[in-house]
């Protein structure tokens, strides 16, 4: 009813023009924007403060335009000097987490290390002494409840909120828990915006230093979702060294750079084996080629994690390594990355 009612304002108003810009009054004009509600309509028209003189009739003539609509009860017209993008960037922060600093976590693939990089990286700023949230977005294969060992469905307290799963003092929150970790969905667009939407603003998360985004693989409805409605920190990305994930890996670093979202770096995962028989460095995948990237994309570089078959098991238990085996090799890697990390937010 109100969208009958906007386009019939449109329709009224594209006949006017903006006396300083000649832009006509219609659905293009990127100063205008209006609002309807119980048959009111708020008019708001950005303009140059320096020339306000030259509007003082044209809330007159916009409201005389509008006069003979008979569904139409009052209209409000609003000159304001501000500029569109700040208001609109504001009002469209609807996912709110009392979070210093929300990082997402991506990849252009599956199946690189995305969940077991977040995980362990939220058990490595968990150590420093941060109050840290895993969210788990991935809507195509939740996998956080596994490597944080958490598996009950969350209960809600007396506001409606749900209360995250706690692990190794992390709050934990999944998609999973709320449709089953093997239960094929399919999701649309508007289905993923409820439901993150319901893991921010439906969840009693309380205070964060860090919240952790599990995002699911490739640019989809999730990515874009988050980054026009939740205000993030920014992202990092995990590749593999090979030319495939580092094409896919590209692609994402675009998207963020599209939609505004800052970049934090990039790592490497499985970018070595240290065998345990001949102490050897094999390089599976080859090695080194996030680096070279980073360097072409002008992205931060964050480290590079070797394969290690104790981080591996440690995942698939729900033990992070970087919590049940600290002095490791492999959770050392993980502490220069979260170190990185702490020292840009401190
Ligand atoms: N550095 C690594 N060394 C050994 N195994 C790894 C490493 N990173 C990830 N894995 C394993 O690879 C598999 C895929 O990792 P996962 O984190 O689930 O990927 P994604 O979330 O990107 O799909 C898991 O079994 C995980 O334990
Ligand atoms: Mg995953």
């Amino acid at each position: 009813m109100s969208e009958q009612l906007k386009t019939a304002i449109f329709e009224k108003l594209k006949n006017l023009q903006d006396p300083i810009s000649k832009m006509p009054l219609d659905q293009s004009n990127p100063n205008l924007s209006i609002v309807i509600e119980n048959e009111k309509a708020l008019i708001t028209l950005t303009i140059d403060p320096n020339e306000k003189d030259k509007f003082e009739n044209f809330s007159t003539d916009i409201k005389n335009s509008l006069k003979n609509m008979s569904d139409l009860q009052s209209v409000n017209v609003v000159f304001t000097a501000e500029q569109k993008i700040k208001t609109s960037n504001i009002s469209s922060k609807k996912f709110n987490i009392n979070a210093k600093n929300i990082i997402a976590i991506a990849s252009g693939k599956g199946g690189v290390g995305k969940s077991t990089f977040t995980v362990n990286l939220a058990a490595a700023l968990k150590v420093a002494g941060n109050k840290i949230g895993i969210l788990d977005a991935d809507i195509y294969g939740p996998s956080v409840p596994r490597m944080m060992g958490v598996s009950d469905k969350p209960k809600a307290n007396e506001n409606n909120k749900l209360i995250p799963l706690i692990s190794n003092d992390i709050k934990c929150m999944s998609i999973g828990f709320l449709v089953g970790v093997d239960t094929p969905t399919i999701w649309r667009g508007p289905m993923v915006m409820k439901a993150l939407e319901q893991m921010y603003n439906g969840v009693e998360w309380g205070e964060l230093d860090y919240l952790l985004i599990d995002l699911p693989p490739g640019t989809g409805d999730a990515q874009l979702t988050l980054a026009q409605n939740s205000k993030l920190t920014g992202s990092i990305i995990i590749s593999t060294p090979q030319d495939v994930a580092l094409i896919d890996a590209r692609k994402g670093i675009n998207m963020f750079n599209k939609v505004g979202v800052n970049i934090l770096g990039i790592v490497e995962n499985m970018s070595y084996f240290i065998c345990s028989n001949c102490n050897e460095k094999h390089e599976i995948f080859s090695h080194g080629g996030v680096k070279e990237e980073s360097k072409k994309l002008n992205v931060d570089f964050l480290g590079e994690l070797p394969i290690d078959k104790d981080l591996r098991i440690g995942s698939d238990e729900g033990n992070p390594i970087c919590i049940s085996n600290p002095k490791s090799e492999i959770a050392k890697k993980y502490f220069e990355i979260a170190n990185k990390i702490n020292l840009r937010f401190k």
